[in-house]
């Protein structure tokens, strides 16, 4: 079990990911951004992860080179967002995501969401291209390890083939949104699974069941949901442009959730977040 803010996965590759990530969606892009990365970094996370589709990657490059930290201490994720899809508009995406980062590397870059069988006849030979490009770049050095956002086992399988397997899948994760079949694909196939929106975007945390489990080890709600997530082995990515917020959401390796209060969380009902299936949308 994670022991401290620092502590690390060790992914396929055997490269090493910070156990709790920095989550930037919804952040907007200038002071806000500048300011919650660098306080985020001051607080002792070392995992920043965004996405070109965000808007707010100059931002969060500002924030990470405010920070004074040295580069290779802190974890940099992005993204490939689906307007990029295919070779080249892959490769094109990475050099702006970088630039605008202001970075010369990243340790993580995933493929947003898979083309589906909606919205593309050729869906997983668009898939594969985009990953062709990732891949490309990862041989060269220029990203450390390379995965995939939102896909279900079907969206993975043709990648699970190709030369360098997908070593990340980041999907949405929360009490009563546990995504099971996708979960257990990804440990199968040594893929370790982030969760975005760990607290449902906020929707989690006037919750009854999972306020009285906090009042129980007098934490928080969103604090329970964070350390559930670490306790099943998954990656959290919680966001919060707030400061009291930051630090409390970093606050949970002091503390550990009983069996009967995992299975209680584990067990509940969907009651709100995002919701997408991946098959469906149309973005
Ligand atoms: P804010 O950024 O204004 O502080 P998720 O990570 O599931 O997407 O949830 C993010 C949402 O939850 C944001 O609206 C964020 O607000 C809010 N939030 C994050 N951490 C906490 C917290 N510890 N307590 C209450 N609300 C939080």
């Amino acid at each position: 079990m994670m022991n401290r803010l620092t502590d690390s996965f060790t992914l396929e590759n055997g490269y090493s990911i910070p156990c709790l990530g920095y989550g930037t969606w919804q952040t907007p892009d200038g002071q806000t951004a500048v300011t919650s990365v660098k306080k985020a970094l001051e607080t002792g996370y070392r995992h920043i992860d965004t996405a070109a589709v965000y808007g707010n990657e100059v931002g969060v490059g500002q924030g990470i080179a405010a920070s004074g930290i040295p580069r290779d201490e802190i974890f940099v994720t992005s993204k490939v967002w689906n307007s990029q899809r295919g070779y080249s508009r892959t490769l094109d995406a990475f050099a702006k995501t970088l630039s605008d980062l202001q970075l010369d590397y990243l340790d993580l870059y995933l493929i947003h969401w898979p083309a589906n069988e909606r919205q593309f006849k050729e869906w997983d030979t668009l898939n594969r291209e985009t990953w062709r490009a990732m891949t490309e770049l990862y041989n060269q050095g220029k990203i450390r390890a390379i995965g995939v956002s939102n896909f279900k086992p079907h969206h993975l399988e043709s990648l699970m083939k190709t030369e360098v397997p997908p070593m990340v899948n980041q999907i949405e994760y929360h009490p009563g949104q546990l995504q099971e079949k996708t979960v257990r694909y990804c440990r199968e196939h040594n893929i370790l699974v982030e969760a975005w929106s760990p607290l449902g975007t906020g929707k989690m945390l006037t919750n009854p069941t999972l306020n009285s489990i906090a009042d129980k080890y007098n934490r928080s709600a969103a604090q329970i949901c964070i350390r559930w997530i670490l306790q099943n082995g998954l990656l959290p990515l919680p966001k919060s442009v707030t400061p009291s917020r930051i630090e409390e959401n970093a606050r949970v390796f002091d503390f550990t959730l009983d069996g009967e209060d995992m299975k209680t969380i584990g067990d509940m009902e969907y009651f709100g977040g995002s919701g997408l299936d991946p098959d469906l949308v149309d973005f």
